[in-house]
């Protein structure tokens, strides 16, 4: 068994005196789809930005494929210590966000094209027709051209997911992919995320979309104020859910 793409051990994490983080496992080993569910404000997303390192913890371990991230300092003098490890990390976990995060200067494939271009240096031509070959994956090949605020929503998130994959990520991290759409416009985009498990990537998915963790993660965390209440395959903690909190946030998210 080869290790995790990503693991993370004990993480604890504060916002100054607001500790939002209080010692959380996690791990997404290859090939698997994490869910990552729990009400507002219970460290959903910051979980998700300290696993790419897009935020500092002050501690516990992170693991990157069994590499261990390397800190230099303590508590909240924490930071990763070596920039290059970091770099190499955050390309390999990419990001999807609830709000696109499209860069809104450039054309829909100079969005794709950016990261491998300037983070990982790759050939022009090379990294073109990939970026192609992923729009086209994604269904909006013929939006290449166009700038993001002429896409829809749905068109807009999708963009993100073929510049997400156009990295070449271990992983892919979503926060909320389909919570800023309209009903019809998040199907297009669960569509994408779905075929995406079914090719076997690895992934951690924030979601409020009870049904698409259900239908497509290996497992389901559910983490309240900081901690992991409850974890399991899906059908466990959807259908015989032990904890109390569990259960309330599942009834007042049943629609
Ligand atoms: N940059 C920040 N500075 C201060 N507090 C933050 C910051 N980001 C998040 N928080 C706080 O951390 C807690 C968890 O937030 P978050 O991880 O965004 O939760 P979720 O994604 O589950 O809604 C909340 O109380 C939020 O207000
Ligand atoms: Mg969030």
């Amino acid at each position: 068994m080869s290790a995790p793409v990503i693991e993370i051990r004990d993480l604890h994490k504060s916002f100054g005196a607001l500790e939002v983080l209080k010692g959380v496992d996690l791990a997404a080993p290859r090939g698997h789809v994490v869910a990552l569910i729990g009400s507002s404000g219970s460290g959903k997303s910051t979980l998700l930005r300290c696993c790419n390192l897009l935020e500092d913890s002050q501690q516990g371990e992170i693991r990157f494929e069994g590499e261990a991230v390397r800190w230099r300092g303590e508590g909240a003098g924490r930071h990763p210590a070596d920039r290059a490890q970091v770099i190499r990390i955050r390309t390999n976990l990419a990001m999807v966000f609830q709000s696109f995060n499209l860069w809104s200067h450039m054309s829909v494939l100079q969005n794709v094209m950016e990261a491998p271009l300037t983070v990982l240096r790759q050939p022009r031509a090379e990294v073109e027709a990939r970026a192609r070959a992923l729009l086209a994956k994604v269904g909006i090949a013929e939006k290449a051209d166009a700038w993001p605020a002429m896409l829809s929503g749905g068109q807009q998130q999708r963009a993100a997911i073929a510049r997400a994959l156009c990295m070449e990520p271990k992983a892919l991290l979503f926060d909320e992919p389909t919570s800023a759409l309209d009903p019809e416009l998040e199907q297009e985009v669960v569509r994408v995320i779905r075929a995406l498990a079914e090719e076997g990537r690895t992934m951690i998915i924030v979601t409020h979309d009870m049904k698409l963790a259900a239908d497509l993660a290996d497992h389901v965390v559910f983490l309240h104020q900081g901690r992991i209440e409850e974890e399991g395959p899906p059908a466990t903690l959807f259908g015989s859910p032990r904890s109390e909190r569990l259960r309330q946030f599942l009834s007042a998210t049943a629609g």
